[in-house]
């Protein structure tokens, strides 16, 4: 018996990387699986049908049940095909992973608008369509008196989060997925459908060109890099199991670990009458002996003269 027999997910971009091991191993807890992949390189580019297919094939070959979909998330009419599949195939829709995500690493200055948008388009665009798609299944279905159980996992970055710079692109995209991710948990809440993200950390194409032989395993030693190490706390996020909304954590290794919310800090706090003026405002700030630089979202780069 796995934890989710009978249960129907769709995981995109689980071709290769870390949505392969989604894939892999929802199946082996009894899930029937979409396996959507483009099968593009690293930047977006390109398609090809294999990555999907061998792993849908490989799920099969290994006793369970998987269809393999090689649209592209970000186009509307192929985000529509994926659910479309997922309901022809196996008849229902309990879980979507929204995995799928591109590359194309420049500092902003040289960031072409082609690089930004294809990245936005993708990460953010993608995880919109899909979760568009899928919602509109699962509202249907609850107005027609279903009782749904059904979850929504989104795949975020902690380069998005904490900001890393070279990945102006990538980073304003997945911040944007962990903010859909808190918006689509409001308001699919209602029909039975919770909504999480994840930052995951894993060895992959995606990271082993900036981080190379550091992410490597050792012999002896846990694979703390193993892309494995990510699915167990996806697939527990997307089971009935699960009561979780809202969140957002981090997951790789050993380590799941949750990201709080942005929240108002009450110790940078500036309360005038009416409007302020620059000047009182430099001096409140002094006054106050707030932080006026440094690398933090209080900072005032390049002011604070105090
Ligand atoms: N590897 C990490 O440490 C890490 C860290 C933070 C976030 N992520 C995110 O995790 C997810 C998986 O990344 P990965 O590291 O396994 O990379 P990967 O390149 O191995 O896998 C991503 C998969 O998505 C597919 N894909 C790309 N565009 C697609 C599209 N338009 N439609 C359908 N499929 C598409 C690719 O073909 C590829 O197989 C991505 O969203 C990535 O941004 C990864």
């Amino acid at each position: 018996m796995g934890h989710l027999d009978g249960k129907t997910v769709i995981v995109t971009g689980a071709g290769r990387g870390i949505g392969r091991e989604h894939a892999l191993l929802f199946a082996q807890e009894g899930a029937n699986v979409v396996v959507n992949d483009l099968g593009g390189a690293q930047d977006g580019s390109g398609a090809a049908a294999g990555p999907a297919e061998e792993v849908a094939q490989e799920i099969r070959d290994a006793g369970g049940n998987a269809v393999a979909n090689g649209d592209d998330v970000a186009d509307e009419e192929g985000a529509a095909r994926i659910v479309a599949q997922a309901l022809e195939t196996f008849g229902d829709l309990h879980g979507l992973v929204n995995n799928a995500g591109i590359l194309r690493d420049r500092v902003l200055v040289n960031i072409s608008p082609e690089d930004w948008d294809l990245v936005v388009r993708v990460n953010l665009r993608g995880t919109f369509l899909m979760t568009r798609a899928a919602g509109n299944y699962w509202r249907e279905q609850s107005k027609a008196g279903k009782d749904i159980s059904a979850a929504v996992v989104n795949t975020s970055s902690e380069s998005g989060v904490f900001g890393n710079p070279g990945q102006a692109n990538y980073a304003a995209a997945k911040a944007a997925v962990a903010s859909l991710t808190q918006v689509a948990s409001k308001e699919l809440g209602r029909y039975g459908v919770r909504v999480n993200a994840i930052l995951p950390q894993a060895r992959t194409r995606l990271t082993e060109g900036a981080f190379g032989d550091a992410l490597a395993a050792k012999e002896g030693e846990f694979d703390r890099w193993n892309p494995a190490n990510v699915s167990p706390f996806v697939v527990y996020l997307a089971s009935p199991t699960s009561t979780l909304t809202g969140e957002v954590f981090l997951v790789g290794g050993s380590r799941v670990q949750r990201v709080k919310p942005w929240e108002k800090d009450p110790e940078w706090k500036l309360i005038t009458e009416g409007r302020w003026t620059l000047d009182g405002i430099d001096k409140a700030v002094a006054e106050a002996g707030l932080p006026t630089g440094g690398n933090t979202w209080t900072a005032n780069p390049g002011g604070g003269k105090k």
